[in-house]
């Protein structure tokens, strides 16, 4: 079974939900990272991230609002300074957002556009501002989230296949996510030349403030399947959307 050991991860929204978990399990990994690079918009509000910075000296906590350009590139800035030439091994585009009330009544521009804003653009130019790090960590020979990977956190219901099924109406939530699989897909195969893998990863239903206190699994399920399913990657992994459970879903059918 493989194993993860990037020396460096760098996870937006990271002060709760999927983000928080994600950082807790890095700590716990045989090799952790050197520096776990926990993103989040108000680090003074971020009580849990302080106090496991606190706690360990891996937990950089670092201030980014994935929608803020400025705040982007200084994130850059401030990760190059502590990870020099060794470059980024692994960014995890987790922060999103699924706003209550989508369906066709309550709809405006303004909701379409900012689930766009979080859920496609942002992790777009949050991996487009990173990619230099993470080109400095690649090794054309080793395909791993160990090495140099981008994984772009979507969902089932980017599936046409599924949400036809559920019926479910959320077009920005939805709609914003299947844009996303789309961005993984170019991406992957622009950047697999310079030996950085990305790859979707759906966390499954999880009881997070989003997923709700109905959903199917729990946070710590969810994250130590998602560990192990990103720990596999490797070059055939690029542009797939994979489940927690380690299933690739068929997303791009070929025709
Ligand atoms: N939970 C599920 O069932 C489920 C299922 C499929 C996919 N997902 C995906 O998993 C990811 C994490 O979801 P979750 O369940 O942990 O959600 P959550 O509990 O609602 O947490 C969302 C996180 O995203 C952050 N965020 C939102 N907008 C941001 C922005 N502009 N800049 C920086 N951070 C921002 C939030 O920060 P603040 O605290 O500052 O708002 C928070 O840390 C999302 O991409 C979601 O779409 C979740």
């Amino acid at each position: 079974m493989s194993t993860l050991s990037a020396k460096s991860v760098f996870i937006t929204g990271a002060n709760r939900g999927l983000g928080l978990a994600f950082v807790k399990h890095f700590l716990r990994l045989e090799e952790p990272p050197t520096y776990v690079f926990a993103a989040c918009r108000q680090p003074d509000q971020a009580t849990e991230l302080a106090r496991l910075a606190g706690e360990n000296g891996r937990v950089r906590v670092v201030k980014l609002d994935v929608r803020e350009d400025e705040e982007i590139a200084a994130a850059v800035v401030e990760v190059e300074k502590v990870v020099g030439a060794g470059g980024l091994n692994l960014l995890l585009n987790n922060a999103g957002v699924n706003q209550q009330e989508q369906g066709l009544e309550s709809l405006t521009r303004e909701k379409m556009n900012y689930h766009f804003d979080c859920n496609v653009t942002a992790p777009l130019l949050v991996s487009k501002a990173f990619l230099p790090l993470l080109r400095r960590a690649a090794n054309k020979t080793d395909f791993s989230c160990s090495r140099a990977a981008i994984i772009n956190v979507s969902t089932v219901l980017s599936l046409i296949k599924f949400i036809n099924r559920m019926n479910d109406f959320r077009y920005p939530y939805n709609s914003s996510k299947c844009a996303l699989n789309m961005v993984t897909d170019i991406l992957a195969r622009e950047v697999s030349p310079d030996g950085v893998l990305v790859a979707g990863l759906h966390p499954g239903w999880v009881k997070t403030d989003m997923g709700g206190p109905n959903a199917m699994i729990d946070i710590e399920e969810s994250i130590s399947k998602c560990m192990n399913t990103i720990a596999v990657m490797n070059k055939d992994s690029s542009g797939l959307l994979y489940s927690y459970t380690g299933t690739i879903f068929q997303w791009n059918a070929e025709f």
